[in-house]
């Protein structure tokens, strides 16, 4: 009877959660539509009460926003699903176009010149917010939403009341703000773009002026008629320096207000001298040179597949200061003594392990390091197990039945979900582990990195990471290359003032001559053991089967 009734669970089991899921895309489907609507009506209400019409107008209106929204709601739900998705992100982008919109309409509540209106202000928002294409399809729809809804009239074509002067002039100032938004490293550089903004929207009206059947060009050598003839393009100027100083000002609000991390606020964390990297270098000073060696091969490997080298960089800077709570119980800050765990049960060591992590993450949030930084804590050691305390509690317990489960000795996770974090996990391994290397060379590299790799891969750790195996296949060549260069001197000079151990910058001590990553293996009483096989070193994160 139970086996019949197992049988069914697992006939129902995957059919309960196709349902599921296709209940869970009708919701999704259902929330978009209605914010799509919501946002339709916003725009309509905004654009029949600001531009007061007969009845006619502002059936022509509506339906134009109608079919402007649909076909943008459209669009972005193809290519930038993100902003629809959740309520928080859709509450911010209804901000964001009531911000836009409020600012379009004070303007011309003011009677100033259209073509001053901050589009180009948006666009920057939204490449900062979502990304330069959601900017583009964004700032097409609100250019014409304004050329549409401007009820000063300097259209071409007086008959259809639709501003398409301004249109093409805002549309072409906030596409040249997104070409220009690309990375942010200075505080300074959204008042640049917003100047050549303002430079491209100056040209485009001086173009159109040029266009004017009834312009006499002699008429412009008139210093009046001259002067006259430039005030537009000279609104249009002030217009795309507003929108980059606006942006600019407000630039550390944007980003947390949308949790953007542009390379401005990763340069900010990258500063050695920031509170928690100078804890970290004071009280755990092995951990902090291990951090270095991590940086160095990280970044190499994050460039060699084309991912945010910054962003790796910073993360693998802040991946281990939770280790500031309890250092002395990480190989890398002992001193002679390595006695510590010898005291304490298997579970307790992992405990102790283990919660580097959730101490980490709190010590990254009362700091305030952007979320993208704090997931890479979590996830540079995804759900991989304390091997070494694994191995000791299975020693202990003996008997079958109370052998601790793999499940108890693994870290929490999440596993990493993007290219940096996975990196990162790699980096980390590799750098502990080719410490312990007794005979570094290209070679013997090139095997251990190979191993661990594949190691994470078929655990699989690197399942949500989006690495490709041509990323994977790079990365090794990049650890490989790195550890090379990192471990030349060391060849080169073994017994040079640079090599002595504790000197500033020197790598990390050799086990004793003739010790191999085999001999070591097998040497139970200290931390030097690897039960995965791997050789370690009395310094070693790796002395734990794991790199903390
Ligand atoms: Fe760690
Ligand atoms: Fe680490």
């Amino acid at each position: 009877m139970a086996k019949k009734r197992r049988k069914l669970d697992q006939f129902l089991s995957p059919r309960k959660k196709n349902q599921e899921t296709v209940l869970a895309e009708r919701t999704v489907l259902f929330h978009r539509v209605f914010r799509l609507v919501l946002l339709t009506l916003i725009m309509f209400l905004l654009a029949v009460l600001a531009a007061p019409a007969s009845p006619a107008h502002a059936v022509g209106v509506g339906l134009l926003l109608l079919v402007l929204a649909v076909l943008g709601g459209l669009y972005l739900n193809r290519f930038v699903p993100g902003v629809f998705d959740r309520r928080g992100s859709f509450a911010k982008f209804v901000f964001l176009v009531l911000v836009t919109i409020g600012l379009y309409r004070f303007i011309l509540f003011m009677g100033w010149s259209p073509y001053m209106v901050p589009l180009a202000m948006f666009a920057m928002v939204a490449t900062l917010a979502y990304s330069q294409l959601a900017a583009m399809l964004l700032t097409l729809a609100f250019g014409f939403f304004m050329g549409l809804t401007s009820n000063q009239i300097h259209a071409m074509d007086m008959r259809h009341r639709v501003d398409f002067a301004l249109a093409l002039v805002v549309t072409a100032g906030g596409l040249a703000a997104i070409l220009g938004m690309r990375r942010i490293r200075r505080q300074s550089k959204p008042a640049i773009v917003g100047f050549y903004a303002g430079l491209v929207q100056a040209s485009i009206i001086v173009a159109l002026k040029f266009l004017e059947p009834e312009l006499n060009l002699e008429s412009l050598l008139v210093p009046e008629e001259a002067q006259k003839f430039l005030i537009d393009p000279a609104w249009g100027f002030l217009g795309g320096l507003i929108s980059g100083g606006i942006v600019t000002c407000l630039l550390p609000a944007i980003e947390k207000f949308f949790g953007v991390l542009t390379d401005r606020r990763l340069l900010d964390l990258y500063d050695p001298s920031n509170e928690l990297l100078r804890v970290l270098r004071e009280k755990a000073p092995g951990t902090f040179q291990h951090t270095l060696g991590v940086m160095e091969l990280a970044r190499n490997a994050a460039e060699a597949i084309g991912g945010d080298a910054l962003l790796t960089q910073v993360g693998t800077y802040y991946h281990d200061i939770g280790k500031i709570m309890k250092p002395e119980y990480f190989v890398e800050n002992m001193g002679e003594d390595r006695s510590v765990h010898d005291r304490l049960r298997p579970s307790m060591s992992k405990m102790i392990i283990i919660s580097h992590v959730k101490d980490g993450i709190e010590f990254a949030r009362e700091a305030g390091l952007p979320q993208k930084v704090i997931d890479m804590i979590p996830m540079h050691h995804g759900t991989t197990m304390v091997e070494y305390f694994y191995q000791k509690a299975r020693r202990e317990s003996g008997a079958a039945e109370d052998a601790p489960g793999e499940v108890e000795y693994r870290y929490p996770g999440p596993r990493p979900r993007f290219r940096e974090a996975g990196i990162l996990m790699l980096a980390d391994v590799v750098e502990a582990i080719a410490k312990t290397e007794a005979e570094p060379n290209p070679s013997r590299f090139r095997a251990m990195v190979h191993d661990q790799i594949l190691k994470r891969l078929l655990d699989g750790q690197l399942d949500e990471s989006d690495l490709t195996l041509n990323d994977l296949r790079l990365i090794e060549e990049s650890f490989v290359r790195t550890l090379t260069s990192m471990y030349h001197s060391r060849i080169k000079y073994p017994k040079g003032v640079e090599d002595r151990p504790g000197a500033p910058g020197s790598p990390p001590p050799l086990p004793p001559p003739g010790k191999t990553a085999q001999g070591l293996k097998h040497d139970t009483g200290t931390f030097r053991v690897l039960a995965d096989g791997a050789a370690s070193s009395r310094r070693s994160d790796a002395a734990f089967g794991q790199p903390d």
